[in-house]
């Protein structure tokens, strides 16, 4: 396993007699940035980066950023628990490394993988979590993907094959949330509904404490992503048995405090971003969505 890591140069060597210069790059050098960690989606690979890599180079110069790169492309269906152990292994250096500890960008499925990895490693250091896009809430739709994947399933009678012991062997099908089918995904998703705290284990007070040493949750989406269904799920809404769908405030698991989303509200540690017309391939790559909803939280 590899990660690509590229580190800015400090201009400051040129600007020494500039003090305005030179005492900004003083200030960050003191303060720094601490260092940022991107998991990929669905799909993509490190490659989706070079634009958010540049942003974060100009806003805060300096800044140590990981596109840590496993699971690329198809590799990516891997079912989820794989992943995270996966991420976390090739993450840990990085955490070990960070005294002042480290903020991870997680896109699309990466924030599903993300949320596992802070559920299940103790003492992560890991101060802001930006999901960005990530069907948190789980997915249900007739997308691009669901006909490219199962061309011979539509999202009605996809739970035939995602809530079986094979189809948890599927990325896709760990975050599967059919509506209609609520009893069955409780019963059976080995990843979200045990993530969610939906299905009752062991280790979810653990998780939960674990999870709740972030210092900040971030969740941006919109509703012209067109991919992440519905697109609320991006901030923890979801359809109700009606396919209407019901906002995070409303859901079972923030009203029962299941992992940790109530309490990160009250602390005033939950922050949602949600912006129209981004497309979902577009998310880390709109200079916009960079300044208004992710910038501020990489300090
Ligand atoms: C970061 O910005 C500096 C200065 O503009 C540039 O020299 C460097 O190549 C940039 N690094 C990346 C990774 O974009
Ligand atoms: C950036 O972070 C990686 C992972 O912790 C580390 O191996 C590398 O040395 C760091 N680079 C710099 C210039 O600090
Ligand atoms: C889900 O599991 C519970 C408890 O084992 C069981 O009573 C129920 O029938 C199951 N529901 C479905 C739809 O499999
Ligand atoms: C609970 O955690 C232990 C130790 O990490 C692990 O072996 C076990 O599989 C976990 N249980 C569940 C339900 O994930
Ligand atoms: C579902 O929709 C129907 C028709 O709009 C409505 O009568 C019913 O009350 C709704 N059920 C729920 C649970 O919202
Ligand atoms: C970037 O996001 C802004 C704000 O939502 C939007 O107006 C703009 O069209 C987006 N640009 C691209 C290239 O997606």
């Amino acid at each position: 396993m590899k990660s690509t890591s590229v580190v800015s140069t400090r201009r400051c060597g040129a600007a020494r007699l500039l003090w305005p210069v030179f005492g900004a790059c003083l200030v960050a050098a003191v303060i720094g940035y601490k260092p940022v960690v991107i998991v990929h989606g669905l799909f993509d690979s490190p490659g989706a980066f070079v634009n958010l890599m540049r942003f974060i180079n100009q806003s805060h110069p300096g800044t140590n950023v990981s596109v840590i790169d496993l699971y690329d492309h198809s590799a990516s269906l891997q079912p989820l628990w794989t992943q995270v152990e996966g991420f976390k292994a090739a993450i840990y250096p990085i955490l070990k490394n960070a005294e002042e500890g480290v903020h991870f960008i997680c896109y699309s499925q990466g924030g599903l993988i993300c949320r596992g990895i802070l559920s299940t490693l103790p003492n992560h250091k890991v101060h802001s979590f930006i999901s960005l896009s990530s069907p948190q809430a789980g997915q249900y739709g007739d997308t691009d993907y669901l006909k490219y994947l199962f061309p011979q399933f539509v999202k009605s009678n996809l739970f035939h094959l995602c809530y079986t012991s094979v189809g948890q062997r599927i990325s896709i099908c760990n975050y599967w949330n059919d509506p209609h089918h609520r009893d069955l995904y409780v019963n059976t998703s080995d990843y979200l509904a045990l993530l969610n705290g939906e299905r009752a284990h062991s280790n979810s007070t653990a998780w939960k404490k674990n999870f709740l040493q972030i210092k900040k949750l971030v969740l941006i989406g919109g509703p012209d992503d067109g991919v992440i269904t519905p697109w609320q799920s991006s901030q923890f809404g979801f359809y109700d048995d009606n396919e209407t769908v019901v906002e995070m405030k409303n859901q079972d698991v923030y009203l029962s405090d299941m992992f940790g989303l109530k309490t990160l509200n009250a602390r005033g540690d939950l922050y949602l971003c949600s912006m129209a017309d981004v497309e979902h391939v577009m998310w880390h790559s709109n200079q916009t969505v960079y300044d208004y909803c992710i910038d501020k939280w990489l300090i």
